[in-house]
């Protein structure tokens, strides 16, 4: 497949300007059937969200949610940027996804879980029984573990019911949720367990993945270990059972730290608990994400703002109705899973799919023999997971008959050419795409077409989603106007509902890292003084729609994932022979982008293959498996500017097999350049 990316990212050619390179596309409209059936029709909707109604706007957003008092105050901002959301009103997330559509949608499927094994049935969860079993787990919570309002407890599990049951327990109690990513190693699950200051973790024995049933117990006994090690007694560890009768793990449970789920529960059989009346400005969860520096920091996400703006973009971008079956295909341990596959359908009493495996599992039919199957007419999923499907199986879309109304791309840019794929052979031309951008920090979509009202552009997000006003700005903060096709640093003028409230234990970094650089006066309490930086390199065509270019920080977008690339240097770092470590991204056809990792050894330390093994086993451990460099390159020493700095510029070049070095004759050390390029370019890599 011949992408944008294969030209390469050169020295100085930044991710950002290869995507400005796609050349500008055509619009697709969207068909009357989408738009005879659409929930936003009315092209009245940005006036009613323009700018001269800021923030009221809003309320219709959460006017679509159930509230035990109603809020005084859309938006305060006197503590800017710590923007508060429908101030004085108090409401319950639970209750909103689940206890108020009782009436009507008891007996509806609320989830449906697909194994990953073909053979194992799937399992429906009523809206009924999703009330029951929360209701019990909250029981189990609150007076089996005496958890309250304000506590944190880290969920590490992988894509079953039992996650977003346990997510929906912890709202009902207002508890804090702190989901880690199943696929995250013991470590990195241990790490946030620490940040989060939790005491009680929640994990599962196994789970399929790629037809293995893999041990996930033993994950939960390092991260506990590692808390310790930072500082954290975790003094439970709850542990939910994959298989009826069987146990997936061969770790022994620690007497007195370890249950089972299922045993606790019998004696919670039939509770019900309360739902605990929460102000909107109370934190629903936690969501860590990677930036510059090596540590995860946990975004911050509110009750009731974030609610109100994952179900408002549910219903216009999602185009959710109740009827609808829905499947979300990510994972719930990242926000597009928070938001899109539980909070936002859940609150709008959609059918949610969950489906534990990976996309070619047993082949590349799987996803659309579930589509069929389940009669699933909105698709949402990553440009990564189109790709691979579209490798592995290029026409296995046509063999099955489901029919897509919509269908949704996120996490990282889509090529126009894999777009058209989507659109033409999933699609079959008669389901409208929405690119949508954004972020973990922001709670739910920014840039998107409005599915009904605006026509698609293969390569670009689209315009800011109703109520949100980006811009792009050059470094000197001048705005980039539209269609000069010059690319600068996409910001959002205003705050939103769905914002994150601050990185959890650290506001100081929270204003730092998405606020200093434009902000126009500190002291301000006017939110127009405070545009939020969102780190991602954008050009804002002549008709208004964006095209995100990509991070233009350290953090890496492996198929949709993002990682730091301080936090894998410091897992190579931890191999006891490496002196100094360097991580760059390198174009890949399939994943967007992979790290590869150049080491220098410590002196005396000869270069082998079994280094080269230990540096990948160490970001497996430290990181998780979906960190795994594509190649490991032992250098004699890394190109370094006169003060000393490695030059990631350079070796980001020669990886990505750039024929452009860059000015190399100023460093300290030019003559290594050529060795490493040889080394590299010569095709011996581990
Ligand atoms: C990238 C995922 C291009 C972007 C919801 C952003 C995208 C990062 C798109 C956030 C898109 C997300 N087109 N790039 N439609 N969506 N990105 O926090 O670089 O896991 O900053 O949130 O993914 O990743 P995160």
């Amino acid at each position: 497949m011949a992408t944008a990316y294969d030209r390469g990212a050169g020295a100085d050619v930044s991710e950002a300007e290869i995507a400005v390179h796609w050349r500008e596309e055509g619009y697709y409209h969207p068909p009357a059937s989408f738009i005879g059936q659409a929930n936003l029709t009315d092209p009245g909707v940005n006036e009613r969200f323009s700018e001269q109604n800021f923030p009221e706007c809003y309320r219709e957003y959460a006017d679509l949610l159930t509230w035990d008092r109603y809020w005084h105050t859309t938006l305060d901002t006197s503590d800017a940027p710590f923007w508060k959301w429908f101030v004085g009103g108090r409401l319950n997330a639970s209750v909103n996804c689940i206890d108020r559509h009782l009436a009507r949608y008891r007996n509806k499927a609320a989830l449906i879980f697909v194994p990953e094994p073909e053979d194992e049935p799937q399992a429906v969860v009523t809206y009924q029984e999703l009330y029951q079993r929360v209701n019990e787990v909250a029981s189990l919570l609150r007076d089996g573990l005496g958890l309250k309002a304000g506590d944190r407890v880290t969920i590490h599990l992988p894509m079953t019911p039992e996650l977003p049951v346990t997510m929906l327990a912890c709202a009902r109690l207002g508890v804090i949720h702190s989901v880690v990513f199943g696929g995250f190693s013991g470590e990195a699950c241990g790490v946030r367990i620490a940040d989060s200051g939790s005491r009680v973790l929640v994990s599962m024995d196994g789970y399929y993945r790629n037809g293995r049933l893999l041990d996930h117990k033993a994950n939960a006994d390092i991260a506990v270990e590692t808390a310790a090690r930072e500082g954290r007694q975790v003094e439970k560890v709850l542990v939910w059972r994959r298989l009826s009768g069987r146990t997936a793990t061969a770790a022994p449970m620690v007497a007195g730290r370890d249950f089972w789920m299922d045993d606790l529960l019998k004696e919670h059989r039939g509770r019900k608990v309360e739902p605990v009346s929460m102000d909107a400005t109370a934190p629903l969860f936690l969501m860590y994400t990677s930036g510059t520096t090596g540590r995860p920091k946990a975004c911050q996400h509110s009750t009731g703002g974030y609610l109100a703006y994952v179900a408002g973009t549910s219903k216009h971008i999602q185009d959710i109705h109740p009827e609808d079956v829905y499947w979300c295909f990510a994972d719930i341990g990242w926000i597009t899973g928070h938001s899109y596959i539980v909070y936002g359908p859940l609150a709008l009493a959609a059918t949610s799919v969950m489906y534990e495996g990976v996309p070619t599992c047993p082949d590349a039919g799987r996803p659309w023999r579930i589509a069929e199957r389940l009669g699933v007419n909105i698709f949402h999923t990553s440009p990564t997971t189109i790709r691979m499907l579209r490798k592995a199986g290029p026409d296995e879309p046509a063999k099955y008959h489901y029919r897509f109304k919509s269908m949704t791309t996120v996490g990282e840019p889509i090529e126009p050419e894999v777009w058209k794929w989507y659109y033409t052979v999933v699609g079959r031309g008669e389901a409208v795409i929405t690119d949508t951008w954004w972020q973990t920090e922001n709670g739910g979509f920014l840039c998107s077409t409005k599915p009904a009202l605006d026509p698609m552009k293969p390569g670009s997000a689209g315009p800011g989603v109703p109520g949100i006003y980006p811009v792009i700005y050059d470094e000197e903060a001048k705005e980039i106007p539209k269609g000069t096709g010059k690319a600068g640093n996409i910001c959002i003028r205003n705050p939103w509902p769905g914002i994150m409230q601050t990185i959890w234990g650290d506001p100081d970094r929270y204003v730092k890292v998405y606020y200093q650089k434009y902000c126009k006066n500190r002291n301000s309490k006017d939110w127009r003084d405070w545009p939020y930086f969102a780190g991602d390199g954008a050009v804002q065509a002549a008709d208004g729609y964006f095209r995100i270019l990509g991070r233009i920080d350290d953090v890496i977008n492996v198929a949709g994932h993002r990682l730091g690339t301080k936090e894998l240097e410091s897992a190579c770092l931890t191999v006891a022979e490496v002196a100094e470590a360097a991580v760059v991204p390198v174009a890949d056809e399939l994943k967007g982008r992979m790290p590869e990792v150049y080491v220098a050894l410590k002196p005396g330390v000869a270069p082998s293959r079994e280094i080269e093994q230990k540096v990948i086993q160490a970001v497996e451990t430290i990181v998780g498996k979906i960190a795994r460099p594509r190649a490991v390159y032992i250098v004699p020493d890394m190109p370094k500017t006169r003060s000393g700095k490695i030059m990631r510029r350079v070796l980001s070049a020669i990886s990505n097999r750039s024929k452009d070095l860059g000015d190399v004759t100023t460093l300290l050390n030019p003559d290594v350049v050529e060795q490493i390029k040889q080394m590299v370019q010569g095709g011996k890599a581990a």
